[in-house]
């Protein structure tokens, strides 16, 4: 029997199978992750080497020194990831991937290092959506979660509100029409010379300003549930400009506070807006800039005043890892999607 027929009649038993171990792999952007886990909820082992220190030094990630440093790295990930777990390639019973969205260099060492994988062990290969990836986060989180819910996914490649009716099926309700909110954050973090990545460094900062700044900007797309985040930050940009140009004194912590109230307002106000026109009564938050610390406030509070219940991810699996991708694999098995053969390749955009 050729590759391709022992792996898809593997795939197939999978979904009847009562336990189902998966390795997962995740290289989208600049973590280069590997976990482990059983039936979609249990995190076995989870190893994210992280490139943050090494992208610092050019105020972003750089496409191909990430893609060099998956390359480097992934093998020894992968050893750590079968060694915390306490386990061979003997117990798992599928590889998945994340095929996109993401850097296109950076996907296609995790694809190409799934399918050699995944074709010496014998293994289904399953091509895993990252932004579903986001979502599976949460139920490596809370065990009691179930679908339906509603989605607020806030990442650095994705803002969007997204109605999940069931483990698979997913119906976007609004999304930006330009920057991502973790965009927005990093490109703001940079106006203000803070380190890469700039969401984290503007959560620190804006815990310690006292000031609401006038900036010349006014929320836009009020009344649909989509975003936009770009004049936003050239509103910030602007300001700040100005400001050096007339060598005059400004706070960056009062900047980064006013940022952080306009962006988070936006979106735990639209989110619970979404949640009750949609008549959901669980929302769900997704992606990196769901670490968020006055978001995550901002939401608890809108979802107990509104007879929401509230779930975030804990932090570790807010921004990106391969548990996550694990998580949500599994779910694909069960409903027979992301089924993939020998010629997969990555995808730098995919649709919810
Ligand atoms: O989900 P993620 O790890 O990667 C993508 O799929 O894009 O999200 C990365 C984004 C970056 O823009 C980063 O600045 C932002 O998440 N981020 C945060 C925080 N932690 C990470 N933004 C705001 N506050 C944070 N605490
Ligand atoms: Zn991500």
């Amino acid at each position: 029997m050729s590759y391709l027929e022992e792996s898809k009649i593997k795939y197939e038993n999978l979904r009847t199978k009562k336990d189902v171990v998966i390795l997962s792999i995740e290289s989208s952007c600049d973590e280069t992750a590997i976990a482990i886990v059983k039936n979609g909820r249990q995190v076995l082992s989870n190893i994210v080497s992280s490139q943050i220190d090494i992208h610092k030094l050019y105020g972003g990630v750089v496409p191909e020194i990430a893609s060099r440093n998956h390359i480097k790295n992934i093998s020894d990930v992968l050893k750590e990831a079968l060694q915390a777990a306490d386990m061979t390639f003997a117990d798992i019973d599928a590889i998945a991937v994340t095929y996109g969205a993401g850097l296109m260099g950076a996907l296609l060492v995790g694809v190409n290092f799934a399918k050699t994988l995944a074709y010496a062990l014998n293994l289904p290969l399953i091509a895993v959506s990252h932004v579903h990836g986001h979502i599976g986060a949460n139920y490596i989180s809370y065990e009691e979660l179930e679908p339906p819910f509603l989605c607020l996914m806030v990442s650095g490649g994705h803002t969007a509100i997204i109605d999940v009716k069931d483990y698979c099926d997913f119906n976007l309700i609004g999304s930006t029409v330009d920057d991502s909110v973790g965009e927005c954050f990093d490109k703001v973090a940079r106006v203000l010379g803070l380190p890469y990545p700039g969401g984290p460094a503007i959560d620190r900062l804006a815990k310690v300003g006292k000031n609401i700044v006038k900036f010349n900007y006014k929320t836009p797309l009020k009344d649909t549930f989509n975003f936009s985040f770009s004049g936003l930050k050239t509103a910030v940009v602007n300001y700040v400009h100005n400001k050096e140009q007339k060598d005059e004194a400004f706070s960056k912590e009062d900047i980064a506070c006013t940022f952080q109230e306009i962006v988070t307002d936006e979106l735990s106000e639209k989110a619970v807006k979404a949640c009750k026109s949609l008549g959901h009564k669980k929302l769900v938050i997704a992606g990196g800039v769901g670490a968020n610390a006055r978001l995550r406030e901002k939401i608890s509070d809108a979802c107990e005043k509104n007879g929401v219940k509230a779930f975030m991810p804990v932090l570790k699996y807010c921004t990106d890892n391969a548990a996550m991708i694990g998580s949500i694999a599994y779910y694909y098995v069960k409903v027979g999607i992301g089924f993939a053969d020998l010629t997969l390749t990555a995808k730098p955009t995919v649709g919810i």
